[in-house]
């Protein structure tokens, strides 16, 4: 596809078609893997964990979910102002992710079949998930008239090679942190559903069972290789994956307050809570797991969030200023966000193996 310049700055390839986010380490990535390392794995370990779960994904209780009802029918023209803005960027990135899991499944799929015949039953049905959810959020996001284009997207993203001990960590975590961050929207919206003001939010209810059964398959697939969870180095990783979402998560709830604020949810509030949740969550796939409740924890994760709106407004300040110059500005913060990260990961973290035990 042929796009001026002129188009992408003002943020559209076609009338209607919305350029893709800028690019940047908050926003929703792009991930490949080495396929023939994964179909190589033994999942011996947890076959019958495996393929309860794919009985589960091809149980397929949301097909009949995706379907838009009539109260889409009207026109959005109230949404306007900050709330439109806020509620349009939330539709792009929650699109984008879904779109980019999708990719990524369907890939698996293809290159595992005829070699992981389990594994690639599994990878279709989330591909399948993943397709009608970013189809449905696009669908949404033409009520005010713009659309993501995928095919675009598709041969434009750069791709991020993750090995697939990386994907199987991370995809996990972003499939648990999904369900709690819609969940816990979908509640509060029930309660006070004055602030619903678009219909896409009583989908969540269900949708999320989507996100809550992907996980579960990751959990499965994870607990099948015991070099994921059984020495020291599955227990770094474990932490390093946990605290690189949690930091991402807050960096980007914080940053879009004003969206959680239209919806009547206060952005640090919500953003304990999901963190909290999906730590709790992850004790029954990780080693190890995060003291989220730590005096310290959520103090030190909220000021790299703050240092991150200070790089923002020095990147906008001395935008004429040349890259070489505009590092050194930045150094300084940059270093004391690394100093705050150092310090949230040597926070004694809670040994989930412990815990397991005590459970059973
Ligand atoms: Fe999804
Ligand atoms: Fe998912």
């Amino acid at each position: 596809m042929v796009q001026s310049n002129a188009a992408l700055k003002s943020g559209f390839l076609k009338a209607g078609v919305k350029a893709p986010v800028k690019e940047t380490l908050l926003t929703p990535r792009f991930y490949t893997t080495d396929f023939d390392k994964v179909a190589q794995m033994d999942l011996s370990e947890n076959e019958e964990e495996l393929r309860a779960v794919v009985a589960e994904l091809k149980a397929d209780y949301n097909r009949h979910h995706f379907i838009r009802n009539d109260e889409f029918k009207q026109s959005w023209d109230c949404i306007d102002g900050q709330t439109r803005i806020a509620f349009i960027d939330f539709l792009e990135r929650s699109c984008t992710s879904e779109f980019s899991g999708f990719l990524l499944f369907k890939e698996l799929t293809r290159k595992l079949k005829n070699r992981s015949s389990l594994l690639s039953e599994a990878f279709e049905y989330l591909a399948r998930d993943e397709a009608r959810h970013a189809g449905f959020i696009n669908k949404a996001m033409a009520d005010f008239n713009l659309s993501l284009d995928l095919g675009y997207l598709t041969k434009n993203r750069t791709y991020t090679f993750f090995p697939p001990e990386w994907i199987i960590y991370t995809v996990y975590l972003s499939e648990k942190i999904g369900y709690w961050r819609y969940i816990i929207m979908f509640r509060h919206l029930e309660q006070r559903p004055g602030y619903q003001y678009y219909p896409l939010f009583r989908y969540f209810e269900n949708w999320c069972q989507d996100e809550n059964r992907h996980g579960d398959f990751f959990k499965a697939l994870l607990r099948s290789q015991p070099q994921l969870w059984d020495n020291w180095k599955a227990r770094l990783w474990a932490r390093f994956f946990l605290l690189s979402v949690f930091a991402t998560h807050t960096l980007t709830v914080l940053e879009r307050a004003n969206f959680y604020q239209s919806l009547g949810i206060d952005a640090r509030n919500y953003n304990i809570q999901v963190i909290e949740k999906t730590n709790e969550t992850s004790a029954r796939a990780f080693p190890v797991i995060l003291d989220t409740k730590h005096p310290k924890f959520m103090p030190l994760l909220e000021r790299c969030s703050q240092i991150n709106f200070r790089l923002k407004l020095l990147e906008i300040r001395y935008s004429d200023k040349s890259k070489f110059i505009k590092f050194f500005l930045k150094l300084p913060l940059m270093l004391a966000v690394t100093f705050y990260m150092l310090r949230l990961f040597i926070i004694k973290p809670i040994d989930a193996e412990a815990m397991r035990i005590e459970v059973h």
